[in-house]
């Protein structure tokens, strides 16, 4: 399988003139991106059967299956169907097709704890392991057996809390070989132990990577951000966003964004950072394993792991951003933003001030897909263009180039 060199982390003085990311990355280049890379209904179909078909995705947390009998239902449009995630009762996570064995009707919806998945059509039940473990007359049947009669199952590993499903029969490489120096970085930090408090979503008529793209840079955050982080990040060191450190694990990268040490917290602010952790709260100490950079200013890296989702990492919390394509125009983003359980009635007030200044941030920032779509639509322009600071973007352009062994 096609990868990128692993790079040796660059932290720059971010006043320099120099285009300090490129020079370090030649492998990138500092070309054009054609539009057709985000337009083309032919790289759409390989990316559904060649990368959504063949990597590991991640599809829930574990705190969604805690005990066993927990369900989840989740739909992956691009593969064309709908996959259940179980606990077992010997306590293992397992993935299938939510797909009843008879006639093809859906055996799950929704969240939950059962013992028995049980098809509405004809009352097929199945066990949380997916073996079938009755059907009504099934002496009617020719010749079946019912133990090959299970759910389909799909590949499922969890590594520190996150379930991967794997749609390929036989991967050709682990989830731990795709996930690279990001194992070796993360190993202790307590993913498990954060839970997620706030969650939005939105269908938008945009391809997956175009909105991908919104969330892998700080040059925007000035100008889009206005009315929610002014100058938290923005500030005179670092007016325009550039990462404040940058490096590459394969077709994996983390960019790190930094924050205004000028900035002066709002009342609020001031009143959720004295309680607990928010999200502008920065004298938060760090989890093991955040900040690679050793950046004083350190807010968050951005850890844009293939394909679809960025793992961001800040100091008391992480969120992340998913990005589920439809099809080649649609795309389902989902934020989630996960703080340790608050234990005291203060601590939730904090991290209550952090969920809504994401949320309304993300809103604004919900506002820029669908806009880019028509736009690169229009085909009035071929290109579209990255700067140095947009080093992540170009980057995962490489990276879906050489595992696609796309031409552009
Ligand atoms: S389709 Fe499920 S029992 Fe018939
Ligand atoms: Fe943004």
């Amino acid at each position: 399988m096609a990868s990128l060199p692993i790079s040796e982390p660059i932290v720059p003085d971010l006043t320099t003139k120099e285009r300090v990311n490129a020079s370090q990355h030649p492998e990138l280049g500092t070309g054009p991106i054609p539009v057709e890379f985000f337009l083309s209904e032919e790289i759409f179909q390989r990316e559904a059967d060649e990368i959504f078909g063949r990597y590991w995705l991640v599809i829930g947390r574990s705190e969604q299956v805690r005990n066993s009998g927990d369900y989840f239902v989740y739909e992956v449009e691009v593969q064309k169907t709908s996959v259940i995630v179980a606990k077992g009762k010997d306590g293992k996570v397992r993935a299938f097709h939510n797909i009843c064995r008879h006639r093809g009707n859906r055996v799950a919806s929704g969240a939950g704890n059962c013992r028995h998945f049980v098809c509405q059509n004809h009352g097929w039940a199945f066990t949380m392991d997916g073996k079938l473990a009755s059907a009504p007359d099934f002496s009617q049947f020719h010749d079946l057996d019912k133990a090959t009669l299970g759910l389909v199952e799909i590949n499922c590993e969890v590594w520190n809390s996150f379930i991967f499903i794997n749609f390929d029969k036989n991967p050709a490489q682990t989830l731990i070989e795709q996930l690279g120096g990001f194992v070796e970085q993360y190993r202790d930090y307590p993913f498990e132990s954060l839970v997620c408090g706030g969650q939005w979503s939105s269908k938008l008529r945009c391809n997956w990577k175009v909105f991908q793209d919104i969330f892998q840079e700080a040059y925007h955050v000035s100008t889009v951000h206005a009315g929610t982080f002014p100058t938290f990040y923005a500030g005179p060191i670092n007016p325009f966003g550039r990462p404040g450190g940058f490096k590459t694990w394969g077709l994996n990268r983390s960019a790190t964004v930094v924050y205004n040490p000028e900035y002066e917290a709002t009342p609020i602010e001031k009143v959720a950072a004295a309680l607990g952790t928010t999200w502008t709260d920065m004298a938060t100490e760090g989890f093991p394993g955040s900040n690679w950079s050793n950046n004083k200013y350190f807010a968050f890296d951005i850890n844009g792991t293939f394909p679809n989702i960025l793992i961001d990492v800040a100091s008391g919390f992480f969120f992340t951003h998913q990005f589920w394509p439809i099809s080649v125009n649609e795309t389902r983003w989902v934020g989630s933003v996960y703080f340790l359980p608050p234990r005291k009635p203060s601590e939730l007030l904090s991290q209550e001030q952090a969920y809504i200044l994401i949320r309304d941030a993300w809103r604004e920032d919900l506002s820029l897909g669908e806009a880019a779509q028509l736009a690169l639509e229009s085909r009035a322009m071929d290109h579209v263009h990255f700067a140095d600071s947009e080093i992540a973007l170009r980057h995962s352009f490489e990276a879906m180039k050489q595992a696609l062994n796309l031409d552009l």
